[in-house]
């Protein structure tokens, strides 16, 4: 991409408690800390050209406005919305409005854990879902994401 173009820009959004990653129930979710995965999201980004916004909420409605404050500015969105996947459906509205491709990521798999997060309410608004692959999932679902917006396969930049 030449200097003067525009570079594409991922946002990639972070739910509940995800502040607490490293401390938080390593057992399940490891000791990486979010800034680990940020930094590791970033660096696939970078190496497909593209920039990557983070932000993090505890809060569903300010998943909310960073959706829509990326409506029409950001190409693709990579949410990890901790447990609001399981009922936040202000925040699927929100991203039903999106318009770009949108990938699903969870350090976990909900599926094999308790019957209440085996539903997710981005599910069906997601081009890809990844999930039970741990800091390993933030890098593939970027690189899903970009694949989706550029409409290309893995060579895609
Ligand atoms: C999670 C799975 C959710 O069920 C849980 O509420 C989280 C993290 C994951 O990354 O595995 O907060 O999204």
């Amino acid at each position: 991409m030449s200097a003067d173009m525009p570079r594409h820009v991922l946002l990639l959004l972070s739910g509940p408690n995800l502040n607490l990653l490293g401390t938080r129930q390593p057992e399940i979710y490891g000791t990486d800390t979010l800034q680990d995965h940020v930094d590791a999201a970033r660096r696939a980004a970078i190496e497909r050209d593209w920039d990557l916004e983070h932000r993090q909420s505890n809060h569903e409605g300010d998943l909310v406005d960073a959706v829509h404050a990326a409506i029409g500015r950001v190409e693709a969105i990579v949410i990890n919305p901790g447990a609001l996947t399981h009922y936040g459906w202000s925040l699927h509205d929100a991203l039903a409005a999106f318009g770009g491709p949108i990938v699903e990521l969870h350090l976990s798999e909900p599926r094999k854990r308790e019957r209440w997060r085996h539903l997710s309410v981005v599910e069906p608004l997601a081009s890809a879902r990844v999930a039970g692959e741990g800091g390993a999932g933030y890098p593939r679902a970027v690189a899903l994401a970009i694949e989706a917006a550029t409409g290309a396969g893995s060579a895609a930049g």
